[in-house]
């Protein structure tokens, strides 16, 4: 009998890149709440020192730099053992494609897929070595529908969906879980200025049936749901939480 979701994260720890952000420090706060052992890593040292701070003696934090190579190495290295890795941070730049730089679209690139790639590389490694863990990869509805002005950053995230896939098929044999989350329009920091008008947030919410935005805590929810035991048989999936955005 089912007497309640399994949500305890009591003796994990657990990996949240992008913690300074705006659903990356709710996914952080989330699985704190459930008994995890965080460590919080940013681009923003000062941001994640704090929220640290906010969690308890058992919140650590790093600073990183996702398009850097060397910079997740070291992270990886000062870390140490990980069992839940919620590989959420990311950047966007919007425009026309054609006035957006080579340099540009490489640095999309470079933060919003390879540098979690190369992250879950190290992690994963070590998971795989002991036989547990989940790697949670935050992807993008865009990832599916594709976005005129997004063109680097819904391929970045397109490119999060089959990595997630192809690594779950990889260690999923050796007792670790690879799936992704797939944000819809939701209130943060990094929408603050596509949403920052009436006439705005009007035109974006046309697109969402469920007529509004998603929160932060929406989607802490779900990676908390995914990287927990009640989720343990689900193995490369993206979920998507998008209020059933579509191009219309
Ligand atoms: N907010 C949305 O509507 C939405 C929708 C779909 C997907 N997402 C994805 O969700 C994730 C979190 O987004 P958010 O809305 O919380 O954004 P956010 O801007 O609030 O947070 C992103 C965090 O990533 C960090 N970061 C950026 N570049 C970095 C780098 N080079 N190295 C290390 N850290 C870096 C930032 O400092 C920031 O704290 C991202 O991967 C984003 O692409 C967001």
């Amino acid at each position: 009998m089912i007497e309640s979701m399994d949500l305890d994260f009591t003796g994990r720890r657990v990996l949240v890149t992008g913690a300074a952000g705006g659903i990356g420090s709710a996914m952080a706060e989330a699985f704190a709440a459930h008994g995890g052992e965080l460590i919080l890593v940013d681009l923003d040292a000062e941001a994640v020192a704090e929220l640290a701070g906010t969690l308890g003696e058992g919140a650590s934090f790093h600073q990183y730099d996702q398009s850097d190579a060397a910079s997740i190495a070291t992270l990886a290295a000062a870390v140490g053992p990980v069992d839940v890795l919620c590989n959420n941070a990311g950047m966007i730049e919007a425009g026309p494609y054609l006035e957006q730089s080579p340099e540009t679209i490489q640095r999309i690139i470079a933060i919003d897929l390879i540098g979690p790639m190369l992250l879950a590389r190290h992690i994963g490694e070590g998971m795989v070595a002991r036989g547990s863990g989940v790697i949670v990869n935050t992807a993008s509805q865009l990832a599916f529908h594709g976005s005129a002005t997004r063109a680097a950053y819904a391929t970045a995230k397109a490119g999060m969906v089959q990595f997630t896939k192809s690594t779950a098929a990889e260690w999923a044999p050796h007792g670790v879980r690879v799936v992704a989350l797939a944000p819809g329009r939701t209130l943060t920091p990094m929408t603050a200025n596509f949403l920052a008008t009436e006439a705005q947030r009007s035109e974006a919410l046309k697109h969402i049936p469920a007529d509004r935005f998603g929160s932060r805590e929406e989607m802490a929810k779900l990676a908390l749901f995914l990287a927990s035991d009640a989720a343990s048989y689900v193995v490369g999936e993206t979920l998507v939480a998008d209020g059933g955005y579509v191009l219309l």
